[in-house]
């Protein structure tokens, strides 16, 4: 298939051509000369100048169509075999218009509206001249002090697996070739990032290779099936290798077992860092690791530009394996239609118009509105348009709400809470507003004047969180939770004896004290995005009725770190009743389960489970079985129930969690409506990874849940012939 592109290109090509592929440089790069002001590190060796810029084959966090028109051109008129560049930047959670983060996006448990923004976030980021986005991330965590714990959609592998199939094909679509709308995406980071030891960032991940299959590389894989693009190495060891030298996982599991011909790229400057994790000696020995591991592209060092010559030349390295990234390289150009069309999509009149246009920003509210989860609501909610609010905190008025990765999101105009209740109240001095607080400080007059804002209110609404730059790419934290300047914050007004409610934005699932257990009501609302405040006043004052569902538990408090649902039982459960048996497997302090558990959240309304039923008591390979369950909302607002599914398997050859979800549905009911929502369960759900890696199922005994969240459920059970 791509024999033509050997033909043409690669066997005209010198070495120095070849390895000028292999290498991505960032912006700074291209910019006005003189502006060094974001060069760091490795990319100073490079130093700055032509030589330089036409040393690469991609570039990185160039947008803006005309920006990267001028890029592509004076490229091209210096390139002698006339090979375009490729444009590749983080569009993580939309580009101008900014859509809440994964995790939040993970709480909607709708892979539908999922798909639809990163579809618009690549129309975005199209016209503004990208080619490839590094998204998804699909790392699993279970540690919310992992500040990317905000860039993955929660803890859950299923679940996961749902969302990066959605937002790959959002954004690639259908015929990446032929629809100047879509870029390529970019799975990251393989693999087990998410596994950072004490959740701080960069840290080792030690597992072994049955876990590793069994729950962190199902939704890399998903989005391998859905037909991904290229992959991103992670940072971390995997079985004590660098991931970006490891040839058993890069070509051995994801090229040989997967069959993954797409283009791998290093995380940035993840190549040299081989020399301090202790696995190469040098900076040749890195390039060689890494070249000989797979990986195509060296983001932002010199090792392939510097080494890869002399390896090849010492008969190190075979000339052949540098072809072999190239062409995948080129494989990819071509696929973009960058050969005939270097510009792709790129046009500055368009851009003009549908960049942040109000289509594209009315999704991104809908988006928060499924996102936003209610934890809490003892009679506070929703708010009436003619009570008086004093809303209090340093995100009352703030535009903080984008989340990190929104490098072209204006916080500026983003939607803000304070004005946007103002206008769904009875009349905008209805709503007062005072920030209380600042993120980690809290002064005598801002208590003052928070306290004076609330004389006259009916209810008080705290908007309170961890600014953005608190989760992120390093930025983990040891306590999570909110800042003491808040605390103290919510402890000031709660004194006032009135009703009160919390909105929290944040990246990561938080321990609450001093929070949940103040509150009468608390609506998480992460960071909503660009439409965030619009989104939240609906939800606040009952004009849409909250519907997200946890992707992730909130744990009691960090010392509970890594909780998470589908755990092990243990040979020494707790059990459900009192005991004073002390050799069970507990806390002395705290409780073993997290304050709220994954899949939880709440309605304005509230909805009934009744006559669980299965269609057999004997499944079979050839017999699968139906589950159904008739849900009917009880209250008397309509809502949306996420009907959730799990399993738990009795007993395996090796040990099963005490449950595993497997399928959902989301259904809209009316006052009083009820529905019948059936789930078909086939055998292949029932496999898992054994001692020997193979991928079965075990016959016997097995428990259904079905329910509104991982723990409320109702149970029946069935036995696997
Ligand atoms: C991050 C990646 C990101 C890359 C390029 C790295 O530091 O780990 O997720 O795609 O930078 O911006």
């Amino acid at each position: 298939m791509s024999e033509h592109l050997y033909n043409k290109y690669v066997k005209n090509m010198t070495l120095e051509e070849k390895i000028a592929q292999l290498l991505q440089l960032a912006a700074p790069f291209y910019d006005e000369p003189g502006d060094d002001s974001e060069i760091t590190g490795p990319m100073e060796e490079l130093g700055i100048g032509n030589d330089t810029k036409r040393a690469a084959g991609s570039v990185l966090g160039i947008a803006g169509a005309e920006k990267m028109m001028a890029v592509q051109k004076e490229h091209l008129a210096s390139n002698r075999l006339g090979i375009p560049l490729l444009f590749m930047a983080d569009i993580v959670h939309g580009f101008k218009t900014i859509f809440p983060i994964p995790l939040a996006i993970g709480c909607s448990w709708n892979p539908e509206l999922a798909e639809l923004s990163a579809e618009i976030a690549a129309r975005e980021a199209a016209v503004s001249g990208l080619h490839v986005t590094f998204a998804p991330m699909v790392d699993l965590v279970r540690d919310g002090r992992w500040g990317r714990v905000m860039e993955s959609t929660g803890e859950d592998t299923y679940l996961n697996s749902v969302f990066a199939k959605a937002f790959v094909q959002g954004f690639q679509g259908d015929d990446l070739e032929n629809d100047m709308t879509r870029v390529a995406a970019c799975v990251k980071h393989f693999a087990a990032y998410g596994l950072a030891e004490g959740g701080r960032d960069y840290n080792t991940v030690d597992l072994s290779e049955r876990q590793l299959r069994e729950y962190y590389l199902p939704a890399y894989k998903a989005a391998v099936d859905a037909g991904v693009e290229m992959v991103m190495t992670s940072f971390n060891i995997v079985d004590g290798i660098p991931a970006t030298g490891n040839r058993r996982l890069m070509r051995g599991l994801l090229r040989d077992e997967w069959g993954f011909d797409g283009v791998v790229i290093s995380d940035w400057a993840a190549i040299k860092e081989m020399i301090a994790h202790g696995a190469a000696e040098d900076d040749k020995e890195a390039a060689f690791k890494a070249i000989y591991s797979g990986v195509d592209i060296d983001m932002m060092t010199t090792s392939y530009v510097k080494h890869l010559p002399e390896l090849v030349k010492e008969g190190l390295v075979d000339e052949a394996l540098i072809d072999e990234a190239v062409l995948r390289i080129l494989k990819l150009k071509e696929k973009l239609g960058l050969f005939e069309n270097p510009m792709r999509g790129a046009d500055p009149e368009l851009e003009k118009k549908i960049v942040y246009s109000d289509e594209h920003r009315q999704v991104s509210r809908k988006l928060a509105e499924k996102s936003s989860v209610l934890l809490k609501n003892e009679g506070v909610l929703p708010l009436q348009a003619n009570q008086r609010v004093a809303l209090i905190g340093p995100f009352a008025d703030s535009g903080d709400i984008l989340g990190w990765w929104s490098w072209q999101g204006s916080k500026e105009t983003a939607v803000k809470l304070g004005a946007s209740m103002q206008v769904l109240s009875a009349s905008p001095d209805h709503v007062v507003i005072a920030e209380g607080s600042g993120i980690h400080t809290i002064s005598e007059s801002q208590k003052a004047e928070a306290i004076k804002a609330a004389a006259d209110a009916d209810v008080i609404v705290l908007a309170v969180g961890e600014a953005s730059e608190m989760s992120g790419e390093g930025g983990s934290r040891s306590d999570i939770r909110l800042p003491q300047a808040q605390l103290e914050l919510i402890r000031v007004m709660k004194e006032l004896g009135k009703p009160l409610a919390v909105v929290l934005f944040n990246g990561r699932p938080l321990d609450l004290h001093g929070v949940y257990d103040v509150a009468d009501a608390v609506l998480e609302a992460w960071f909503p995005g660009s439409e965030g405040g619009a989104a939240l006043a609906d939800l606040l004052y009952g004009k849409v009725n909250p519907s997200g569902r946890l992707s992730m538990s909130f744990p009691y408090s960090v010392g509970q770190i890594p909780v998470y649902y589908n755990a092990y039982n243990t040979g020494r459960p707790k059990p459900e009743e009192e005991t004073d048996n002390r050799y069970i497997s507990q806390y002395i302090d705290i409780p073993n389960e997290p304050l709220l558990p994954f899949g939880f959240g709440l309605s304005y309304t509230t909805f009934a489970y009744e006559g669980l039923s299965l269609s057999s008591e004997v499944m079979a390979a050839d017999r699968p079985l139906e589950v159904k369950v008739t849900v009917t909302n009880t209250g008397n607002m309509a809502g949306t129930e996420t009907v959730q599914l799990y399993i738990r398997d009795i007993s395996g050859e090796v040990v099963r969690p005490v449950k595993e979800l497997k399928d959902f549905r989301q259904v809209g009911l009316a006052p009083g409506e009820s529905k019948e929502v059936v789930f078909r369960i086939e055998e292949t759900q029932l496999r898992y990874h054994h001692s020997d890696l193979s991928f079965t199922s075990d016959p016997g005994r097995f428990t259904v849940y079905v329910g509104a969240s991982s723990r409320e459920v109702q149970k029946a059970g069935f036995r696997l012939a």
